[in-house]
């Protein structure tokens, strides 16, 4: 539990932040409006899908991407229904990639669930998650939104390509710094961009905007994600196991940060123990224990803020209004969340 206080200290640094909730509230109808296109487009005839579809709307995730597309429409101009259709899209390929990811990360749990593959196993898994992809771009088909499935097919190519460039890296085991964050803008840096672009494309914005919207979607992608691999090592519920990229051998910035300020000897030894397959808990801790001491989670929280400032800043580019004061708690909510 040593680590959970650590990570306790680095989060209470910042002021009290808003709860999703409350972040929620002003665009509560409109949320409401997307979970019914949602749902509506998860209907299947067909009986296994059906059980897992039903299975799914019990697992509910933060919906942090329709709320974005829609803090982005609103941002831009206006909600309207192809911020919808965005939004629903988006919310697909999301719960697609998550099923893709949990076979391939091994995961066990899922927004406090067991997950998808540790139900139906693997080969279920693998179809269910394209299941959901197909009906994630016949959304914008159906809607003939073309410039949304042209934006949106990109952003999932992307997302392939890095969780593949993660999967040889973390067989290699040559991950640094700069590997680290083209695979986390690829991986989940991409879909938070067409996030924001899908909203400011919905709200008709022009190429200046919509360039500033795609840029503060990558850096919110990559604090985004920063505070994910962070909380892998927290000890914290967050509905997923602790400590699974450890156990899965995926090294993230904390422990790259470490290895930096290490000497020779100790790196060969952390290396080495990284890289071991079936690692004990005892072994985990000694990692975790590991970056602490070389100050990994400061340095990754420090570079978590700094992307969330970046975003910040190219918010502040649009005028003040109350749309905007949202969106910034967004930001904050996105690198301070507990889960
Ligand atoms: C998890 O995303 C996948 C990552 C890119 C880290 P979320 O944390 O938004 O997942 P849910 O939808 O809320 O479960
Ligand atoms: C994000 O990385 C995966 C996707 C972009 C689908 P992670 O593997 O860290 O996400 P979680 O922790 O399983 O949600
Ligand atoms: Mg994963
Ligand atoms: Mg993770």
């Amino acid at each position: 539990m040593k680590n959970a206080a650590t990570e306790d200290k680095i989060d209470n640094r910042p002021a009290p932040i808003k709860s999703l909730n409350e972040i929620q509230k002003p665009i509560a109808s409109e949320l409401a409006t997307f979970k019914t296109h949602f749902r509506k487009h998860l209907d299947t005839d067909v009986f296994l899908l059906n059980r897992i579809v039903n299975y799914l709307m019990r697992m509910k995730g933060k919906q942090m991407r329709p709320i974005l597309v829609l803090l982005s429409a609103r941002l831009c101009g206006e909600i309207n229904d192809r911020s919808y259709v965005a939004a629903t899209m988006i919310e697909l390929l999301h719960t697609a990639t998550l099923i893709h990811d949990d076979v391939v990360d091994n995961a066990d749990q899922r927004r406090g669930y067991l997950s998808i593959n540790k139900v139906w196993k693997n080969k279920a898994s693998v179809l269910f998650g394209d299941f959901l992809l197909a009906k994630g771009l016949l959304v914008a088909v159906d809607t003939q939104e073309f410039e949304l499935l042209g934006v949106l097919s990109t952003a999932v190519k992307r997302m392939s390509e890095g969780e593949l460039r993660q999967l040889k890296a973390s067989k290699l085991q040559n991950m640094t710094e700069d590997k680290y964050y083209q695979i986390i803008s690829e991986k989940t840096g991409s879909l938070l961009i067409a996030c924001c672009e899908c909203g400011a494309i919905s709200a008709s914005a022009d190429e200046p905007i919509r360039e500033r919207m795609r840029h503060i979607g990558h850096h919110i992608g990559i604090a985004f994600q920063i505070r994910d691999d962070l909380l892998d090592y927290s000890q914290r519920k967050t509905g997923k196991t602790a400590g699974n990229d450890i156990y899965e051998r995926k090294i993230t910035l904390p422990f790259i940060a470490a290895l930096e300020t290490a000497s020779l000897i100790e790196q060969r030894k952390m290396r080495w123990l990284y890289r071991r397959k079936n690692k004990t808990a005892a072994e985990v801790e000694n990692i975790r224990d590991f970056v602490k001491s070389k100050g990994g989670f400061e340095y990754a929280h420090h570079k978590m803020e700094h992307h969330a400032g970046l975003a910040l800043s190219l918010l502040n580019e649009f005028p003040e209004s109350e749309t905007r004061d949202l969106f910034s708690e967004f930001i904050r909510f996105v690198i301070y969340r507990k889960k």
